[in-house]
């Protein structure tokens, strides 16, 4: 009910108008719409079916690492009401410095943050609340003061700066300036030299993401890097986005997934910290210099694909499709087509070009 009633198609946000439409909308499909053949028709397509909200799966003809992860991101992706509450570790010895990752304690200012968390856990009533840590010393820290359960996870550690550990950013330019040059040209990929870029760390997060979709209340005590990689997500932001994303120390967000999207709340806990956010350089470098061969890369897929116009997008209604040639089931789509158009409710609608079946 609250996927169709926050639906973009009803804007009324009538809660008994929406369902009624949305039954009528039903039996409209059920005129236009056939079921996939999986064992004749569609043998050769790639498709996944998805029964009841993930009761059962139908996985069929998947060909590359792509399609594959969308079938394990499906498998995994549960509705249910929760909240995911992420923050950083409080202010370390080495954020006071302006250092790069490491595994440094907490500044007397990181530690009041922990004392903070813990009266925010209490005052919002969080009781049922797992609370997950990397395994680096600022955050289990944190976590101790909570006084609760926690979990460190390995995976969560901060992304690795390579050679560039321990550095500050002036340090970086002196000694390795082409590198800091390179980061900038494409942070999202640039991978440090024996260390991570961004794209491998959002890929070694893959499982936290997977489990956090899974679980109630949650609260997790990051870092940086993996703080903007998590919210990326949520917040559906892309490579470009992702790498300058501002996630302050000592402050906690708050995501409720809901249709459509996340709910974002943020809470400043008011203790002073460092700013560890460094902007992207809006100067261009004279000559950028070359991409780094060690750049990580986006994985291809297939170059099997079956080109489908879109020519109904959500909320906008579009002129009707051209109807596909005459062939086994043309009658049924056009009658169907025709009832649409009547009913204009239809929100989505892919006609092929070679007379095969919509679905
Ligand atoms: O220690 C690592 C930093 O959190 C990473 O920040 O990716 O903006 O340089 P940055």
């Amino acid at each position: 009910m609250e996927v169709k009633v926050s639906s973009p198609d009803y804007p009324e946000r009538d809660r008994e108008l929406v369902m009624d439409d949305f039954l009528k909308r039903i039996e409209c499909y059920k005129v236009t719409y056939e079921p996939l053949d999986p064992d004749e028709h569609d043998m050769n397509l790639s498709f996944i079916k998805v029964i009841n909200v993930g009761r059962r799966f139908l996985v069929n003809k998947v060909q590359d690492s792509i399609q594959s992860k969308i079938v394990y991101y499906l498998m995994n992706i549960h509705v249910h009401t929760h909240s995911i509450y992420l923050c950083r570790h409080g202010e370390s010895l080495h954020n006071l410095e302006g250092r790069l990752g490491g595994d440094s304690g907490l500044s007397e200012r990181g530690k009041k943050f922990a004392v903070e968390l813990k009266a925010f856990v209490k005052e919002h009533n969080l009781s049922d609340l797992k609370v997950w840590t990397s395994q680096l010393k600022c955050t289990i820290q944190t976590a101790e003061e909570l006084g609760v359960p926690y979990e460190q996870w390995k995976i969560l550690n901060e992304i690795d700066a390579g050679v560039c550990e321990e550095m500050t950013y002036a340090m970086i330019e002196e000694k390795y300036p082409e590198e800091l040059a390179m980061r900038d040209q494409d942070k999202y990929h640039y991978r440090y030299p024996s260390g991570e870029s961004y794209q491998d760390l959002v890929q070694r997060l893959e499982p936290v993401i997977m489990e956090l979709d899974r679980q109630g209340n949650i609260l997790v005590i990051c870092h940086q890097a993996v703080m903007r990689c998590l919210l990326a997500y949520f917040l559906d932001k892309g490579a470009d986005d992702l790498p300058y994303m501002k996630c302050p120390l000592h402050t906690v967000l708050k995501l409720t997934p809901v249709a459509y999207g996340c709910k974002v709340e943020m809470f400043d806990l008011k203790v002073e910290a460092v700013n560890t956010h460094r902007d992207k350089p809006l100067i261009k470098v004279r000559t950028p210099p070359p991409l780094s061969r060690r750049n990580s890369f986006d994985p291809l897929s297939t170059e099997y694909q079956i080109k489908r116009p879109r020519l109904y997008s959500m909320g906008n209604f579009s002129p009707l499709p051209v109807l596909p040639p005459p062939a086994f089931s043309s009658t049924r789509i056009s009658k169907g087509i025709e009832s649409l158009q009547r009913e204009n409710s239809l929100d989505c609608f892919s006609t092929p070009d070679t007379g095969e079946k919509s679905t």
